[in-house]
């Protein structure tokens, strides 16, 4: 998410490109500075948009905190940087079939509450399942008509519902107050993809584990795991990095050696080598993920502080790095911020 700027000065005014890839400029009474200012006007935008509460970031708290505010008669406008909302969820089509296969997320755990609510709003009904039973469901796509070029929007709250790294948070203009907080959080990379290799057995499933280590778990950047889909051939990956940087590209080349590699252990090199190659037929990263600071941080007050910021300059905050990364922990926290914060 990069927004330029934000100048608060008892309303939010916020000007974005949207979709949020380009550079953005703020309200039509600051100056612009910097070859690449553009106003709105240049790009044909003179609308300014009013609404009660601006909401950055479309993923699981931006859609449930807008869905709630909604319904609580308050209007909202929710921006978001990618091309679809949704957050982590991603879904690949089968070609040919056109069967659905989810694997950002696959199942949703924890508070049911939260998550009876969160699927209400679309009434969507729900039914108890083994992860690993999980059955074919059917996916439907809605389109949102969302304008592209440059708005202004203002508001008199903001929500902040992105991950509040310092890069994300540093065109909100951050002060004194909150630098040192933002800039305290460490991530790491996460990733996702689906594969499609033949010759393993159905239901193979493969785990990277390293003997030994703590929790047996593999030195990053690896792929933690292989595992089979509702469809012979396509596999669900997930691969981890130690830094939040670690290069999108290195990390599919790594994915397709490792599962070449796997493969070839599993079957033997004579018989892996005729096989088509490993192909990765879907890939979207969860990066940053996990951000968290060291235990003596939080022992000296970090989440006292971070939670103190609730409010200051008419923004408040949600999302993983508040409740953790489970979607109904996130709905539940956003709930408790909506309903105490907002109402
Ligand atoms: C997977 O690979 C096999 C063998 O190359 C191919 O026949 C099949 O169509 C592929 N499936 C997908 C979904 O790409």
């Amino acid at each position: 998410m990069h927004l330029s700027k934000m100048v608060s000065s008892g309303v939010a005014s916020l000007a974005f490109a949207l979709p949020m890839l380009g550079f953005a400029q703020a309200s039509a009474s600051n100056a612009c500075s910097g070859s690449s200012c553009v106003s709105p006007r240049d790009l044909g935008w003179n609308t300014v948009v009013q609404k009660d509460v601006i909401i950055m970031g479309g993923g699981a708290s931006g859609l449930y905190a807008a869905l709630r505010l909604r319904e609580m008669g308050k209007s909202v406008v929710v921006v978001e940087e990618r091309e679809n909302f949704g957050g982590h969820t991603s879904t690949y089509t089968v070609p040919g079939t056109g069967a659905p296969i989810n694997f950002g997320v696959q199942v949703f755990g924890g508070d049911e509450t939260a998550i009876r609510r969160f699927f209400g709003f679309y009434n969507i009904p729900l039914i108890q399942v083994q992860p690993s039973m999980a059955p074919q469901s059917n996916t439907r796509h809605v389109d949102f008509k969302t304008p592209t070029g440059l708005q202004t929007i203002k508001a008199s709250k903001l929500l902040i519902s992105a991950p509040p790294t310092l890069e994300n948070m540093a065109p909100l203009l951050l002060d004194s107050r909150e630098i040192p907080l933002f800039s305290s959080f460490k991530s790491q990379g996460y990733f996702v993809g689906m594969v499609n290799v033949t010759g393993f057995a159905p239901g193979d499933e493969f785990y990277n584990m390293a003997p030994g280590a703590t929790y047996s778990l593999p030195q990053l950047p690896a792929l933690y795991q292989i595992s089979p889909t509702s469809v012979a051939g396509i596999y669900q990956v997930n691969y981890g990095a130690q830094e939040d940087y670690y290069p999108e590209m290195l990390v599919k080349a790594d994915i397709i050696a490792t599962v070449e590699r796997v493969r070839r252990s599993v079957l033997g090199a004579t018989v892996a080598q005729h096989l088509p190659p490993v192909k990765l037929l879907a890939f979207s990263s969860h990066t940053p993920f996990s951000l968290r600071v060291s235990a003596g941080e939080i022992s000296s007050g970090f989440y006292t502080k971070l939670d103190g910021l609730q409010g200051y300059r008419s923004t408040w905050y949600t999302g993983a790095a508040f409740s953790g990364h489970h979607a109904s922990h996130v709905w539940k926290f956003t709930e408790d911020i909506v309903n105490r914060r907002f109402a």
